[in-house]
């Protein structure tokens, strides 16, 4: 997350590398005026220059140029030495009247807009220059190879430019270069840069090279042995760190992370004696970092997380307090595969402002000794395995402690009732601490809390009023997933945005909030009656509030027609209470909801014509209600955004109309289970989400930015397939299912439901279908539950369903289906009660048909040795549905084999082979 630090260094040696020159007409009298030649080609310049009017109005008339803004003379000699021209708006072009300048050595036209110009090639004879600053200008095009004559050059910048760079060899022409900085520069098609040949020069001391697209790193830097700040973050250099690097003994700061680094740490680094700044955040480094780190003693800033270190942390420790006075500020160490325990070491590293050990697997107790870190000012433990005690001790004097991060832990803190802790925190995170039983009373003290997060904490008792505003610049509170009950006092006072109450047992109605939150959930809990104080009555306004859960309640009585108080709402839910009443008409106030959950209540009525309205809806699921009606031809153009149609256990009635299938979107359509009649509209082949379905999705969720960070709040859809009733939420947008089930829908299955090849699930069961199994239902290939049971289907069943090979569940029971089920297909690993109630025969099924074509016993010899399938009924139970159903069948074969084997050899080739071998046998 943030980083401090870094920069600070960089930053300070920036400004005695840029060499201080008075600026502009701060220079007074006593002076030889401008030479005229000089002031002619000012004035040239300034003609060729667009937008000069402004800044360079007094660039006029016969003064002396040396007062003109921007323009500093010798004032021995009159003569310009500087143009500090950075920042003045110019544009145009730039006029060669500048090799006039004789004199000059400083040149700035950093952050102009030279609107893709290329830098003139006349630049490369402007050679007194020693400082030449053309960043962030909007140059392009080539790097003119002249300004490899400027030999007195000492500070080059061209950053944030968009050059085309094919060559570099230029830089080695520039002995006197101190400072070059190319960072944003594309260098990608730049070869001779990893040339032997091309040396840096030997004065550099400062090289940025920054988002360069560079993929190794430079050989020619190791000629720059003096180099103090060499950064190379954010390109995509994917190799160990060569071992030269090592060797430039005078290095400060060195810049690493973003790469794609890999390989170990040498010990080499050792050498590395002035390093005060190194940061190899973000890279792939692995193995065990070398205890010669232990002579680093300038070391300040030390970033290393995320990468794929290993071995013990407490190693780390002592190996870096090797140093007698550690000069260690910020460590951070965080997202490796560190182990072992935190050693009493710790407690030497007293300048520690930043400790970051957090996503490792570091173990055992947290040594007393944290307590004399007095500079601490964030600590990141979280995501380990710490156990055991932490008390006030290991607090005793961090006295400058802002936030601390240490959820998912084992840890217990045990502290005194009145414990006055000598830290002010900002951020404290202790999810899945044991804290309990009862909520601590010492951060009632903690007045500048902004981040409280306690989820899974074992705490209990019920929520003291003080809490909202025990700090009024609490932002953040999550308490879910404890055990916390009695009332909720309404939550007024504080500048809360985000509140997570969820998972707890208290009761009573709802708490009142405050018009500032921005998310809340109350679900999971036993909150009761009515919701209409709630959502009716307003302490301070129209809320902001933009995501509510309060699914999982015991809230009765009506939805009140309420919803024009609550206009930013992008996800409602409702579910799983026990709501009566219709869907109030005001819910057309909720422009912005794209996701509404009422399933499992007791709402009756038509669906609203208001909520024609909430055209950015995406999930809509109202399942298990009493509405009534017929699915409204609105839906189609209003609502075309749906991706989550879900309208199950309901009362809805007449046909499903065309309109329908104008939701182009729609991946889950769940209609199962109501009174619909007439047929299935064949626009169905409309439903393109359901036809194209990629595997490039992610979740449906919605953020909330808490702290930088955006918070995710995940999409959820409940899905029966496969006769389960399943959530659905990270892969949601992977899913396609359509449930017309237990309807009243007649007429023939159309052909154009087949072209719907991304379902997953497709359950027609219980209507009143006729006509046949569609001839091109092997092409929905990617099928895994079929149920076309309990309709009146009648001719042979498809044999281009044998291509099904996903499906797992099978249902084409009791229809009117004849002939012979195909065999030595995945079909026939169904069993009979897929193929019931039909006028069908073959196996499964104990019916032999009249043309049975007679099987051959067959011994297969499989590639193990061992007799594997002894008779024609072992092929014919051998249907192989690959992903399902299958590992049923091959357990039990395993468990017949006479040899002993691991599972886990069994391979997915050895099982295709193997299924290669049955099929070629048995048919
Ligand atoms: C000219 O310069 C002024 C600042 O002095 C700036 O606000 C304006 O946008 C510039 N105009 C153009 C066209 O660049
Ligand atoms: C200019 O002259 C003053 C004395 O008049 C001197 O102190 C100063 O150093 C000179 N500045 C430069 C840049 O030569
Ligand atoms: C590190 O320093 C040692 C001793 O000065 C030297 O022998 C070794 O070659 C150096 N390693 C590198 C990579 O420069
Ligand atoms: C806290 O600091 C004081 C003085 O700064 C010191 O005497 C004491 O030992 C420290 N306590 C701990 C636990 O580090
Ligand atoms: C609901 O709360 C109970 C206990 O209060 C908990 O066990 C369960 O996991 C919670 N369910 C969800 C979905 O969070
Ligand atoms: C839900 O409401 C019905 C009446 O509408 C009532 O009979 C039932 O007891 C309620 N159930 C719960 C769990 O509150
Ligand atoms: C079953 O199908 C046959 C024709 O294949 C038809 O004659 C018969 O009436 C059908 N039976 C039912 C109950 O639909």
């Amino acid at each position: 997350m943030d980083r401090p630090l870094r920069l600070v260094l960089l930053v300070s040696f920036l400004s005695i590398a840029a060499t201080p020159i008075s600026l502009g007409n701060a220079n007074v009298g006593l002076q030889v005026p401008c030479k005229e030649n000089e002031r002619q080609a000012l004035l040239m310049f300034k003609q060729g220059l667009v937008n000069s009017s402004n800044r360079l109005s007094s660039w006029i008339g016969e003064g002396d140029c040396c007062f003109w803004p921007g323009v500093v003379c010798s004032n021995l000699t009159g003569h310009v030495r500087a143009l500090h021209l950075g920042n003045y708006y110019l544009g145009g072009k730039l006029n060669p009247s500048l090799l006039n300048l004789s004199h000059l050595t400083y040149l700035d036209l950093s952050s102009n807009d030279f609107e893709g110009m290329q830098i003139p090639n006349f630049f490369g004879s402007l050679t007194s220059l020693r400082h030449l600053d053309l960043s962030q200008s909007d140059f392009q095009g080539i790097i003119p190879h002249q300004l490899g004559n400027l030999s007195n050059l000492r500070f080059l910048d061209v950053h944030g430019n968009y050059f085309e760079v094919k060559s570099l060899q230029w830089i080695s022409g520039l002995p006197q270069l101190q400072h070059l900085d190319m960072s944003g520069v594309d260098l990608r098609e730049a070869s001779d840069l990893f040339q032997v040949t091309n040396t840096f020069p030997s004065l550099l001391e400062y090289l940025n090279m920054s988002d360069c697209g560079l993929y190794q790193i430079p050989f020619g830097i190791a000629n720059a042995s003096v180099l103090k700040v060499l950064n190379l973050e954010g390109n995509s250099i994917n190799s160990p760190i060569p071992k030269w690097l090592y060797s430039l003994s005078h290095l400060e700061s060195l810049f690493l992370s973003y790469n794609h680094l890999h390989g170990q740490i040498s010990s080499s680094i050792a050498n590395l004696t002035d390093i005060v700044n190194l940061d190899l955040f973000h890279n792939q480094l692995e193995g065990e970092l070398p205890t010669s780190m232990g002579s680093l003693c300038k070391l300040m800033v030390f970033d290393l997380s995320r990468n794929r270190v290993n071995g013990r942390v407490s190693e780390i420790f002592e190996s870096l307090s090797r140093c007698n006075s550690s000069q260690l500020e910020s460590l951070s160490l965080s997202n490796n595969n560190l182990s072992g325990l935190l050693p009493d070491e710790l407690g030497n590293f007293e300048k520690l402002r930043f400790l970051d050990l957090s996503s490792n697997s570091i173990s055992g107790s947290i040594p007393m000794s944290l307590g004399n870190l007095s500079c601490l000012e964030e600590l990141r433990i979280q995501n380990n395995s710490f156990k055991g005690v932490v008390s006030e001790v290991h607090f005793t004097n961090l006295t400058k402690l802002v936030k601390l991060y240490a959820k998912n832990n084992l840890l217990k803190l045990e502290t005194s009732r009145d414990w006055h802790p000598p830290f002010q925190l900002r951020v404290l995170f202790l999810d899945s601490w044991y804290l309990g039983p009862e909520l601590p009373l010492w951060f009632q003290r903690q007045t500048q809390l902004q981040y409280l997060s306690m989820v899974n904490t074992s705490i209990s008792g019920t929520i003291p009023t003080w809490f909202w505003n025990f700090s009024s610049h609490l932002r953040f509170v999550d308490l879910s997933h404890n055990q916390l009950y009695g009332e909720v006092p309404n939550i007024v006072g504080a500048p809360l945005d985000i509140i997570d109450l969820s998972s707890n047992q208290f009761n009573g109605s709802l708490p009142l909030v405050s018009s500032t939150v921005d998310v809340l959930d109350l679900s999971n809990s036993t909150f009761s009656g009515s919701i209409f104080h709630f959502f009716c009555d307003s302490i301070d306004g129209p809320k902001q509030l933009r995501i509510l859960y309060l699914e999982n309640n015991f809230l009765d009585g009506p939805i009140p027609d309420c919803w024009q108080n609550w206009k930013k709402l992008i996800v409602l839910n409702l579910e799983n209470n026990n709501l009566t009443g219709n869907i109030p008409s005001s819910i057309g106030y909720l422009l912005f909801l794209e996701s509404l959950h009422l399933r499992n209540n007791h709402l009756f009525g038509e669906l609203p014509m208001s909520l024609q309205n909430c055209q950015n809806l995406l999930v809509a699921d109202l399942g298990e209600n009493k509405f009534v009606g017929s699915i409204p031809m609105w839906i189609g153009e209003s609502l075309s955004n749906l991706i989550v149609l879900i309208l199950r256990s309901n009362k809805l009635q007449s046909d499903i109309p065309n309109e329908i299938c104008s939701l182009v979107n729609l991946q889950i359509l769940d209609l199962a289970h109501n009174n619909l009649s007439g047929t299935i509209p064949k626009c169905v082949n409309n439903f393109s989400a359901m036809a194209t379905l990629s595997n490039s999705g992610g979740p449906i969720s919605f953020f909330s930015y808490m702290y930088g960070s955006p918070e995710q709040y995940m999409e959820e859809a409940i899905l029966v397939t496969k006769g389960r009733t399943d959530r659905y939420n990270k892969f949601l947008s992977l899913v396609a299912n359509l449930d017309l089930s237990h309807n009243m829908i007649s007429g023939e299955i159309p052909e154009e439901l087949t072209s719907l090849i991304s379902l997953q699930s497709l359950n027609i069961s219980k209507n009143l279908l006729t006509g046949k199994i569609p001839s091109m239902i092997g092409d929905m290939v990617m099928l895994e539950s079929l149920d076309l049971s309990m309709n009146k289907l009648s001719g042979e069943i498809s044999p281009s369903m044998s291509r099904l090979t996903y499906l797992g569940t099978l249902n084409l029971s009791y229809n009117n289906l004849t002939g012979q089920i195909p065999q030595c297909t995945q079909l026939g690993g169904f069993d009979q009660y897929s193929y019931i109630g039909n006028e069908l025969c073959g196996f499964p099924l104990n019916v032999s048909c009249k043309e049975n074509r007679t099987m051959q016993p067959v011994v297969v010899q499989n590639h193990m040795g061992g007799h594997l399938l002894e008779d024609s009924w072992f092929c014919l139970s051998l249907g192989l549905g690959f992903l399902f159903g299958f590992w049923g069948v091959l357990g039990s074969l395993l468990l017949n084999m006479p040899w002993s084997f691991r599972f886990s050899q069994f391979q997915n080739s050895i099982v295709r082979r193997l299924y290669g071998v049955i099929v070629e046998y048995c048919c």
